[in-house]
């Protein structure tokens, strides 16, 4: 409808409901002026933003709203609420998104918290002293929870996520190293770090912070990091070692313990005193719930820091992170910048200024309300559904299961069987669960094994084992469909899209 013509039709409309319910002027509210005394009833379009109207029959959402430039005139709240709210409405469904880590389901206390939370600024420590404290006990519990010998007085911090975590935990092993190499007189322009297949974030510090990233490759039977590997790679410039607790690609831990030994035997017989940082992005806030008996942390001397997202198993809304150090010793003077707090100083280390503390404080609620027991329970449900979605799918005879849900993080991955011959590939199939809303990452492993492509589900707080009957439903439902309609074509990774978090 022309604007005119919408005008004209609204105005009527208007006209009728005042004359209907002679309750003039209760549908107005008045910008500061007395329209009763001043304003003729028909000058209506004085008063036409003024209007409570349905939004959806506004002038304001008739036409395209701007994209890329700011607009000149203001629009009313409700109506640019309700462009922004409905624009998202075409992003995936999170709950329904198997390929993240990330936290999708957050309690409403989370959302009460998060909202009142929203102008506390975590850099100011100052103003927001509180925030402060509640993230130096969320740094004091973590470090109990990774059973550092002195958790009350170790240091640690939040970060926006394990990415910035990371970087921080690798500055203070490259600062270390400097150290201890200019004490002896030594050249310091070369050094490395080793690990084994690793998320990005590891790629990125080599690059920004310029160490050389010894990555141990796949290979076909060996998905991950050894000990044999890694003394392979050791020298005197190395850094430090990161295992991964919980590898991005296939969700399985390294084996922190056996490489620690590696590298104590290293210093024995060579006196070279490597240590490491493990990246427990998602398996820092799983392992201490669901395999108390694993030594992968604090308990091992040769760990000297960890870093975790709160958002992933930490069940925190996005952005936050955390990194926390053995002993206070193991970070570095040099790195930390002093902060007003009470008028006094606070130590901080980060790469950003200004962030939102409501992350934080939502990690605290979750500490509080969870306790280790829900921590447990919520975890090793998903374990469970994990270990269930692995074994219904193994029964389908098409794949080969990479990852069976256990003894890593919740959920499971595999690849088709060699010489099945199907007429579709994994990409084509999560193309087809998209139709359905789920979002499930398939990707070709890294070198050297990018020849095998897997699928990977991911189980978070909130997947039942009821949606995982129906992702199974619509799994089988997909096969069927391929085979009343053999795919001509296969998808390619770069055509099928979705993101894998690596
Ligand atoms: C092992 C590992 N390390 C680091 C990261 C980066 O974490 P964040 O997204 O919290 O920056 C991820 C993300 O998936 C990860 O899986």
């Amino acid at each position: 409808m022309k604007t005119g013509c919408r005008d004209a039709a609204c105005f009527c409309l208007w006209r009728n409901s005042l004359v209907k319910n002679n309750l003039i002027f209760n549908r107005l509210i008045f910008k500061g002026k007395n329209f009763k005394k001043n304003m003729a009833l028909y000058q209506k379009d004085d008063h036409r933003s003024s209007l409570l109207d349905d939004i959806y029959a506004s002038p304001d959402l008739g036409v395209s709203m701007p994209k890329y430039r700011i607009p000149e005139e203001e629009h009313d709240p409700r109506v640019a609420y309700a462009a922004v709210h409905d624009e998202l409405m075409l992003d995936g469904n999170s709950r329904q998104n198997l390929a993240t880590f990330c936290q999708t389901y957050l309690d409403p206390e989370i959302h009460k918290l998060m909202d009142e939370a929203a102008d506390k600024n975590m850099i100011d420590k100052d103003e927001y002293p509180q925030t402060a404290e509640i993230e130096s006990r969320c740094v004091a519990m973590i470090a109990d929870l990774w059973n550092s010998p002195d958790a009350a007085n170790t240091i640690g911090c939040s970060t926006t996520g394990s990415s910035e975590a990371a970087m921080l935990g690798g500055l203070a092993m490259k600062w270390k190293w400097k150290a201890k190499r200019q004490a002896q007189g030594k050249p310091t322009d070369k050094p490395n770090l080793i690990c084994g297949p690793v998320q990005i974030c590891w790629h990125k510090f080599a690059r920004y912070f310029e160490v050389e990233l010894r990555e141990i490759p796949m290979e076909h039977g060996r998905l991950l990091m050894t000990p044999e590997e890694v003394l392979k790679r050791c020298d005197e410039n190395t850094i430090g070692v990161v295992p991964t607790l919980g590898v991005t690609f296939t969700l399985q831990f390294e084996d922190v313990k056996a490489v620690c030994e590696a590298l104590d035997k290293l210093q024995k017989d060579t006196g070279l005193d490597i240590p490491i940082h493990v990246d427990a992005a998602s398996g820092g806030f799983v392992a201490p719930f669901l395999y108390k008996e694993l030594l992968w942390d604090f308990r091992l001397p040769r760990v000297k820091s960890i870093n975790a997202s709160g958002h992933k198993h930490g069940l925190s809304p996005l952005g936050v992170g955390w990194v926390v150090w053995r002993e206070k010793q193991d970070l570095p003077e040099e790195l930390i910048f002093n902060v007003n707090y009470l008028g006094g100083n606070m130590p901080t280390f980060a790469l950003n200024f200004s962030r939102p503390g409501g992350q934080v404080i939502a990690q605290y609620y979750n500490f509080l309300r969870l306790g280790r027991e829900g921590y447990r329970r919520i975890h090793q449900s998903c374990l469970d559904t994990g270990i269930y979605l692995a074994e219904e799918i193994a029964k389908s005879n098409l794949v080969e299961m990479i990852y069976d849900g256990r003894g890593g993080l919740p959920g499971c991955c595999y690849k088709l069987k060699d010489g099945l011959n199907t007429s579709y590939n994994l990409y084509d199939l999560s193309e087809k669960l998209r139709a359905r809303g789920w979002q499930i990452a398939s990707y070709s492993l890294p070198a050297n094994a990018q020849d095998i492509v897997i699928q990977r589900i991911l189980v978070r707080h909130g997947f039942t084992h009821d949606l995982a009957n129906l992702l199974l439903d619509d799994m089988y439902r997909s096969v069927d469909f391929f085979k009343a309609h053999p795919v001509l074509k296969q998808m390619t990774r770069e055509e099928a899209g979705g993101f894998n978090h690596s």
